[in-house]
Parts: structure tokens; C-alpha cells; sequence
């Protein structure tokens, strides 16, 4: 296929793609927005779609389908995916031309790690879908894991065309077009047409960004080579995974337990704010004026409404002032 074939078939007739997303907390529902921005380059057309109120039947008629789903409870769909789940499973041979593939989020801390994730791809393909990239599993640090999922499967889903057929030998050119950096064709076929050459056609085309090729090459080629020191935080990352399974396993956690802060042994560090996921921790002054600074004259106060007993806090603190208590 000619560059001029493929601007073509990167632009007209159906390129939409679907984004579902199944979340609780959030981390799923902003990967499926962020990731939506993605899919112009590759000249489609993406809607992000809520997994709550969504129509399984309305599917059939999808022929790329993107499923971001995080896990819940002990191996439990997030609340607004569990009904459409239901309707799926139970759903029959409807899918015949919906190409799709799963990213799932989770935490290996769980026995039933990205179970969610596991049974959207199972019962896609139950239901007639084809796989058209392998699933992810993404653990608690999930962007990077993620991303390259993301960079795998939306090349892949831009080569399907308007009847759902996926068009083989055509990655590679999509994956250069999406980048916007010139694709190694013989020169012959540099000729103009219509007065114009191919690669001023493909200028004109608006979802098509040119980057200097180049320097992307030479930058590649530099970061190829380097051996690059690994950082602090990357370092700590298997140890960070190691002590979050042990402080699961060993505090009781879920809607029936809720943070408590010890008072006494809270330093006011805020590190418990930053980790819990649903806002419901707050840091308040407690005017002890026997301490000099603000920052530990503030205590963290958790908001019970809110807290869902995920244990994330109780995880960070420094000076193990959070426990899990029983609400009844
Ligand atoms: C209360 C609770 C229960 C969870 N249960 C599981 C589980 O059984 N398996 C798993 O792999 N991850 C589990 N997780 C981890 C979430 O799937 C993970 O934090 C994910 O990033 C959340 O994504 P979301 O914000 O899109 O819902 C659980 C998290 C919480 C807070
Ligand atoms: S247990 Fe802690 S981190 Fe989890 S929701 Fe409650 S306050 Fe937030
Ligand atoms: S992490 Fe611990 S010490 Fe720091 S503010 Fe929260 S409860 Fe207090």
C-alpha cells in the first residue's frame, strides 16, 4: 500500500472506535480519556463510553472496541460494569465482526488479581468478538504497563476496515503515519499526484502531524545505546509491591472497615492523603499550640462517608498511625 492508500484508508469511511471503561476510583475512567486524545493520530474516531447504561447489543455494530477495567472487591466487577457484565455473559453468539482487546487494572496484593480484566476477555470472546491483541494485567504502578498496551492495540485496531477485517501488512505504515514520520518507500513512488506529491497529500490532511524525523531518529538512537541508571523510585517499586501484599493480607479491609487515625502518632505528614484514592482524607488543625510548626500541628481526619476501606493509607504511613477498624 502506497503512502497515498494509506492517508486514505486512515481517513475515510467508519473509523470509530469505542472506549469502555469500568471503574470505581477513577484510574480507568482517566486512561480511557487520556487515551481517546490518542486515537486521531491514527485517524480514528473514538468514543469513551461509561460501562454504566451501556448496550451490549448496541456492540455488534462496533468493529473496534477498547475494554479498560479495574477490580474490585475479592475478584468483582467495579460497580458501574457489573450489570453490563451480567447482560454480556448472558448474551449469546452476537458479536461476529467487534475486534477488541482488554487492559485490566488491579493490585497483586488480591488473590483474584485483575479478575475483572480476565473475565470481560474471556466472555468477549465468548460472545463472538476476536481478540485482536493480547490483555493486559497492570498491578498498582499500571501507567507504564498500560501505555505500551495502548501503543500496541490502537496500530492494530486502525488497520481494521469499514467491515471489521483486520488488514494485515499494514502496521507498520500506520504506526509511521500516527507519528507523523516519513515511511521508507522507494523514491519512484514520491511521484506527484494530482499536482501534488504523496507526502504533500498526506500535509494536507488535518489529524496528520509531521515531526522532524531526525532528530526522533537520533534521539531513539541515543536512548538505544545509553545504558540508563535506574532511579530511585523504580528501584523501590519491587519492595513497594512485596510490603503491599503483607499489609493486605494482614489488615481486615473492605465497605465493612474503615481508616482510623491514631491521634497520638500522627506527625501530620499528609502521605496518607496522597495515597487514598477516594478524597476522604483530610488534614486538620488540631490548635496544638505546644507545636511550633503548621505541619505537625495538623492531624489527618478520615471522612467516613466516603472511606471504602481499600487500607491504602494504613499502607503509607510512616508511623503506623492508621488502623483498620469494624463500622458495626
Ligand atoms: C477495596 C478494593 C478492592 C480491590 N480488589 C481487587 C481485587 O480483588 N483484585 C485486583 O486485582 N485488584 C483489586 N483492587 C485494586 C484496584 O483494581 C486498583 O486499585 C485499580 O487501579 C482501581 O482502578 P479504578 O480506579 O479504575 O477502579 C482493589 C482495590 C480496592 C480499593
Ligand atoms: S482506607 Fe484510607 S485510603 Fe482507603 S478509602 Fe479509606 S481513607 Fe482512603
Ligand atoms: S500518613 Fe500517618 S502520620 Fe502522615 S498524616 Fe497520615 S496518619 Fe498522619
Amino acid at each position: 500500500m502506497s503512502d497515498t492508500d494509506i492517508v486514505k484508508f486512515a481517513t475515510e469511511g467508519n473509523r470509530d472506535l469505542h472506549i469502555l471503561f469500568g471503574s470505581q476510583s477513577g484510574n480507568s475512567e482517566g486512561l480511557a480519556e487520556k487515551w481517546q486524545k490518542e486515537a486521531p493520530r491514527y485517524g480514528l474516531n473514538p468514543t469513551v463510553h461509561d460501562m454504566d447504561g451501556f448496550d451490549i447489543k448496541s456492540m455488534s455494530e462496533m468493529t473496534r472496541v477498547m475494554i479498560i477495567c479495574s477490580t474490585w472487591g475479592e475478584g468483582e466487577m467495579p460497580d458501574n460494569a457489573e450489570e453490563l457484565y451480567d447482560e454480556a455473559k448472558d448474551a449469546g453468539k452476537i458479536l461476529s465482526k467487534t475486534n477488541f482487546s482488554v487492559c485490566s487494572l488491579g493490585d497483586t496484593g488480591y488473590d483474584l488479581f485483575c479478575q475483572s480484566g480476565k473475565d470481560w476477555d474471556k466472555t468477549l470472546q465468548d460472545i463472538g468478538g476476536s481478540r485482536i491483541y493480547d490483555r493486559v494485567d497492570c498491578d498498582v504502578d499500571y501507567e507504564m504497563p498500560a501505555e505500551e498496551w495502548m501503543k500496541g492495540v490502537m496500530p492494530k485496531l486502525a488497520c481494521v476496515g469499514d467491515d471489521g477485517a483486520f488488514v494485515p501488512g499494514l502496521e507498520e505504515k500506520m504506526i509511521a503515519y500516527a507519528s507523523g514520520m516519513e515511511i521508507d518507500e522507494p523514491e519512484e513512488e514520491m511521484e506527484a499526484i494530482g499536482g501534488t506529491t504523496a507526502y504533500q497529500a498526506m500535509a494536507t490532511v488535518p489529524l496528520f502531524f509531521k515531526k522532524p524525523n531526525k532528530w526522533l531518529k537520533r534521539v531513539k538512537g541515543v536512548l538505544a545505546e545509553d545504558d540508563l541508571p535506574t532511579t530511585g523510585i523504580e528501584k523501590a517499586k519491587d519492595m513497594f509491591k512485596e510490603l503491599r501484599k503483607i499489609t493486605l493480607k494482614s489488615l481486615p479491609q473492605g465497605r465493612d472497615y474503615i481508616a482510623l487515625v491514631d491521634n497520638e502518632k500522627c506527625i501530620g505528614c499528609t502521605q496518607c492523603v496522597y495515597y487514598c484514592n477516594f478524597a476522604s482524607i483530610d488534614m486538620i488543625s488540631w490548635d496544638l499550640n505546644a507545636r511550633t510548626s503548621q505541619f505537625e500541628s495538623k492531624k489527618a481526619l478520615i471522612l467516613d462517608d466516603t472511606c471504602v476501606g481499600c487500607t491504602l493509607c494504613a499502607f503509607a504511613c510512616p508511623v503506623e498511625a492508621i488502623t483498620m477498624e469494624s463500622k458495626v
